[in-house]
């Protein structure tokens, strides 16, 4: 090693060091020797495959989970708040809560009775716990908090209708500025709807707030069918995911309950939709992707809430998603397994 390159590295070195010390970004490699944790708020309407994020989440060493918020969708935003305390009660984590909207921006709300049941969460019996209090205010004033006081900016991660994004960049479009990117779990580019035969639940229950999160220039990366429908649960998997421990016999409790619409719809398995949205952050390297110019459609009679990918690359349409495309499916059931291990018994 010549002299000039001895000085190169020792530079390289010691900026990183400087940067570990201030806590500050800004050099390139700082992330590997500083391993920071990613700041991130859940927005939520558990649900039993937010169920499975929020543990997965929780599990990760690679995420600071500065918050959990909830809106209205599988069920109400009474129930969907009850299920997202007694969840994180269960696993043993309690981050700061928020409620958010008891309804969509503009419409009424639909709830998802045949998949979730009636409260949301049917299937395993846990305790509601009393004493886990929510924030005083809102799901979008708690978010702008964070966001301001935050050093770094967050990343945001809804697994719900985008209710309480949409009223948060309407009432603060300033915040923006302070969200790193969404890696959220809805719509579907290629694959269809669920709920209708255009659009996915998430999407369709919120069109307009999601035209809002779509066209806010916030970078999006987005687990819609394409990849959700992929990341299926087989039962044997189920049972492996049961003996994994306290939190695995919860999670394979779920899925008993979950799997059987799936199941009789035709799919292997249960269809994991929102922990895509966790793993796209925590573990991007089970995905493919593309990018794509993405719209949100508001008033079709037979498109609501279809999310539509501008295909014609003549237009200049810059691309505002990341779509993922296709998932590892064995890798992604190795890093469920692990993740419901590491809270032992
Ligand atoms: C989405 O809809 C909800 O029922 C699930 O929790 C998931 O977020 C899938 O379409
Ligand atoms: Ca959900």
């Amino acid at each position: 090693m010549d002299l000039d390159e001895f000085i190169i590295i020792y530079m390289f070195f010691l900026i990183n060091v400087i940067n570990v010390i201030i806590d500050q970004p800004g050099f390139i490699g700082f992330n590997i020797i500083r391993m920071k944790k990613i700041p991130i708020i859940i927005d939520c309407d558990p649900g039993h495959d937010d169920a499975i994020a929020l543990a997965v989440a929780c599990a990760s060493e690679k995420l600071d989970i500065r918050a959990v918020t909830v809106v209205a969708g599988n069920q109400t935003l009474e129930k969907t708040l009850r299920n997202a305390k007694k969840i994180l009660n269960f696993i043993g984590k309690r981050p700061l809560l928020a409620a958010g909207a008891d309804k969509p921006m503009f419409r009424e709300l639909q709830t998802a009775p045949d998949f979730h049941g009636e409260s949301g969460l049917d299937g395993p019996v846990i305790p509601d716990p009393a004493d886990y209090k929510e924030e005083a205010v809102p799901a979008w004033d708690l978010i702008r908090r964070i966001a301001a006081e935050s050093p770094e900016p967050l990343t945001l991660v809804p697994t719900g209708p985008l209710t309480n994004i949409g009223i948060l960049f309407t009432a603060y479009p300033e915040v923006k500025g302070r969200i790193a990117g969404i890696s959220l779990m809805g719509g579907s580019l290629f694959a269809g709807g669920n709920r209708t035969s255009a659009a996915e639940f998430n999407i369709l229950v919120d069109p307009e707030a999601a035209g809002i999160v779509f066209s806010s220039g916030v970078p999006i990366t987005m687990c819609g069918l394409d990849v959700t429908n992929k990341a299926f649960i087989l039962p044997e998997e189920v049972e492996t995911l049961r003996s994994t421990g306290r939190v695995g016999r919860f999670l394979a409790e779920l899925i008993d309950f979950y799997s059987d619409i799936h199941l009789k719809q035709g799919f292997k398995g249960a269809a994991l939709h929102d922990p895509c949205a966790v793993l796209a952050l925590t573990a991007p390297e089970l995905f493919q992707t593309g990018h794509f110019h993405v719209d949100i459609e508001t008033e079709g009679r037979l498109t609501l809430g279809m999310t539509l990918a501008d295909l014609r690359p003549w237009t200049g349409a810059g691309a505002n998603v990341t779509a993922c495309l296709d998932i590892d499916r064995n890798a992604f059931i190795r890093v469920l397994h692990d993740a419901s291990a590491s809270y032992g018994w």
